[in-house]
């Protein structure tokens, strides 16, 4: 479905509206599960004109699928991207897209506070098929200098997984643009409805839809967007590499796409209490929340962000000792790796996406041993604080 020329829909409409295709008398209001892994040609000149490029038919599920190409066309729409691919997970999503940019001899410039497994592929991978990395910080000081001739690309996340640090984005995009760089954001933290990356300049925004698009905990799926060109790079990759989505996974993500709204600015509110809340406490160090005017990046988020999102971090003055304490004590949070979805989670980055990091990586992602990460989902957010007050009594 397209929307109107004359009056451009907003996003909640684009998130029910877009991708589904209601053909026809009796025509499904929920775009269908199309499980089959191949499509039929109707002879072999459709076929020889699909081997040319000159056919769009959907041929094979890995290539595209009418299940997969529904939750692109609304995650295009809500990035403000002329196209988008969903993968297997936000992983497939980031290798596909790293790996379609760079080659070997080729040079990446990386903010160093990332989600721990984009952290390793950077650190362990790319290095072995001959591509170097520098990373540098989130304010991405002295990012410039490190600019060469071989350099390719610029990779950033914002808000930072776990501790909630932002980086600039129309700096970053001014940056990549002057050394004609690629620029690439992993946009899972803020999604869609808080932060357009694309608007400011960048050339591919990624997720794991695992985590808000999706949205209830239930599926494993990353996501691509950008401009045609680029996108069609990513899937090119994507297929020779194989992390393509399974359409049951795609019906789940187009469910979770079209409460995405609602969810993220309730979930926002709430973790805003929460945030409060935990800042007030005695036994509390530190939170990191782009919404607490405390927050060093406060101003920046208001003026990249529609909302401060529902992930916080905070530490507690007796560090790894009491952060177990506290996580073993949570009754109605569940202590479970991930985020995004409707139940509300703690986790310790140590022990999860941040494994088995020496002290100095910890230090410079910001995470000590002691750093609890929340996500906030869609209980009351009473309910919540009562919860974090009797774990932390
Ligand atoms: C910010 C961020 N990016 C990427 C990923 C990887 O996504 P997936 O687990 O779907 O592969 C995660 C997972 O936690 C994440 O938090």
């Amino acid at each position: 479905m397209k929307p109107p020329k004359t009056s451009p829909w907003g996003d909640a409409t684009r998130a029910i509206h877009l991708g589904e295709s209601r053909h026809g008398v009796g025509g499904p209001v929920a775009a269908p599960i199309v499980r089959s892994s191949t499509f039929t040609f109707p002879d072999t000149a459709e076929m020889k004109r699909w081997a040319e490029g000159r056919s769009s038919a959907y041929i094979y599920t890995r290539y595209g699928n009418p299940t997969l190409a529904a939750a692109e066309e609304k995650i295009a729409a809500l990035e403000g991207g002329e196209a988008a691919l969903v993968t297997a997970s936000g992983m497939a999503a980031i290798s596909s897209a790293l790996l379609a940019a760079l080659g070997a001899g080729d040079e990446l410039i990386a903010t160093r506070q990332l989600y721990g497994g984009t952290y390793r592929l950077m650190r362990d991978v790319l290095p072995r098929l001959g591509i170097g990395v520098h990373f540098v910080e989130s304010d991405l000081g002295g990012a410039e200098r490190l600019v060469g001739p071989k350099t390719r690309a610029l990779y950033v996340e914002t808000p930072t997984n776990p501790t909630l640090q932002l980086v600039d984005l129309k700096n970053a995009a001014k940056l990549a643009r002057r050394h004609r760089l690629v620029s690439l954001v992993d946009n899972t933290f803020a999604s869609p409805v808080l932060q357009k990356p694309l608007a400011y300049g960048f050339d591919l925004v990624l997720h794991s839809a695992t985590k808000f698009l999706g949205g209830h905990s239930d599926l494993l799926g990353g996501a691509v967007a950008g401009g045609r060109d680029w996108v069609g790079r990513v899937r090119q990759m994507m297929i020779v590499l194989g992390g393509c989505m399974d359409p049951e996974g795609a019906f789940l993500l187009l469910r979770g796409i079209k409460t995405l709204g609602l969810r993220v600015e309730r979930q926002s509110e709430s973790a805003l209490e929460v945030a409060r809340f935990l800042q007030s406490h005695p036994r509390v160090a530190q939170v990191h929340y782009p919404g607490l005017v405390s927050h060093p990046q406060h101003q920046l988020a208001r003026r990249q962000m529609r909302g401060f999102g529902s992930m916080l971090a905070f530490d507690l003055r007796d560090g790894l000792a009491a952060a177990r304490r506290f996580c073993d004590r949570v009754r109605l949070f569940l202590l479970a790796a991930s985020l995004g979805g409707v139940e509300s989670l703690v986790v310790l980055p140590i022990f999860t996406s941040h494994y088995r990091m020496s002290r100095a990586e910890l230090a410079a992602a910001g995470v000590s041993p002691g750093t609890v990460r929340v996500s906030i989902g869609l209980e009351d957010a009473r309910d919540l604080i009562a919860d974090l007050k009797q774990a932390l009594a």
